[in-house]
């Protein structure tokens, strides 16, 4: 019998109450009674209806969201180790965000290489011909995007830049949310088996906010689903559910109907906000 898998935690978190601070809206906590831990090398999806906390947790755990975005006195969150302590620990990241954030006036080989010139030049041949597989892999015309600069991109191919930008710096962590936004059926399958070639290989823990049941189980070892807590639209989101995915040897999912099965069977209609 193979001995169970013992992994430590690559991040725990703690959230009682996360109230942003906010000059337009009535303050009030966007999530409450949080606690996770992400195992190292372990996939989270995070799933839930638009509005319901998916970024707003990811930037949480990512340290792009801290107390000083807060009211303070009605919030309390913990993330261990948080942003700084990692970096410490020299764990590399990187995030993909919901909104494309390409430099504009850099074209798209440089947007991948610049953090590289600027930290580490000694390594700049050989990242530049991992860029080039890497924009073969995620479906770019490898000419086409050493020229182009971002405004001249699909929203696709700003996406898919964002993904090689990435992935160049073979982060220990990933986040990820929405990632496929804007990807066609092929590239989009191309995103995810070239995540999970990442993952095989480097063991990444990824955490990949999503509405999408079917991406979700595609990439992750478990998935929570968010929602409010209560039928009023101010209701704070928490986690509503939590379903596991298991992996066959080769990757694929074993239990995708069931899970996804589950995960339909959850009033998705009271976990909308905004009530029809
Ligand atoms: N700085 C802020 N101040 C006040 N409210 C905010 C702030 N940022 C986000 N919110 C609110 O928090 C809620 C969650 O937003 P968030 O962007 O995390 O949702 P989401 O699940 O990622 O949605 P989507 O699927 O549409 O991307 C929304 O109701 C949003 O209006
Ligand atoms: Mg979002």
């Amino acid at each position: 019998m193979s001995k169970p898998e013992i992994r430590s935690n690559e991040i725990s978190i703690e959230i009682d109450r996360y109230v942003p601070k906010s000059s337009e809206k009535k303050e009030r906590a966007i999530l409450r009674n949080i606690n996770l831990n992400i195992k190292r090398g372990e996939n989270l999806g995070i799933l839930g209806p638009s509005g319901c906390g998916k970024t707003t947790l990811l930037k949480i755990i990512a340290g792009l969201k801290t107390i000083e975005d807060c009211d303070t006195a009605n919030t309390y969150f913990s993330i261990n180790p948080d942003k700084e302590h990692r970096a410490a620990a020299q764990k590399r990241e990187a995030f993909i965000f919901q909104e494309s954030l390409l430099t504009c006036w850099q074209n798209g080989l440089n947007n991948v290489l610049l953090p590289i010139k600027i930290s580490n030049k000694s390594k700049l041949d050989s990242k530049r011909k991992e860029a080039v597989k890497l924009f073969k892999e995620t479906g770019l015309d490898v000419n086409e995007i050493y020229m182009q600069y971002p405004k001249t991109l699909s929203g696709g191919q700003a996406r898919r830049l964002s993904f090689v930008q990435a992935l160049i710096n073979d982060p220990d962590i990933l986040f990820l949310d929405e990632p496929f936004t804007g990807q066609d059926f092929v590239n989009k399958n191309r995103l995810i088996n070239l995540l999970l070639r990442h993952d095989k290989t480097r063991d990444i823990t990824i955490i990949f906010a999503t509405h999408d049941i079917d991406d979700a189980i595609a990439i992750s070892d478990r998935i929570i689903i968010m929602g409010p807590e209560g039928p009023s639209e101010d209701a704070s989101s928490v986690i509503k559910a939590e379903k596991a995915v298991h992996r066959n040897a080769d990757g694929t999912v074993r239990n995708h109907k069931d899970v996804k099965e589950g995960i339909l069977a959850i009033d998705w209609f009271s976990l909308c906000r905004a009530k029809a």
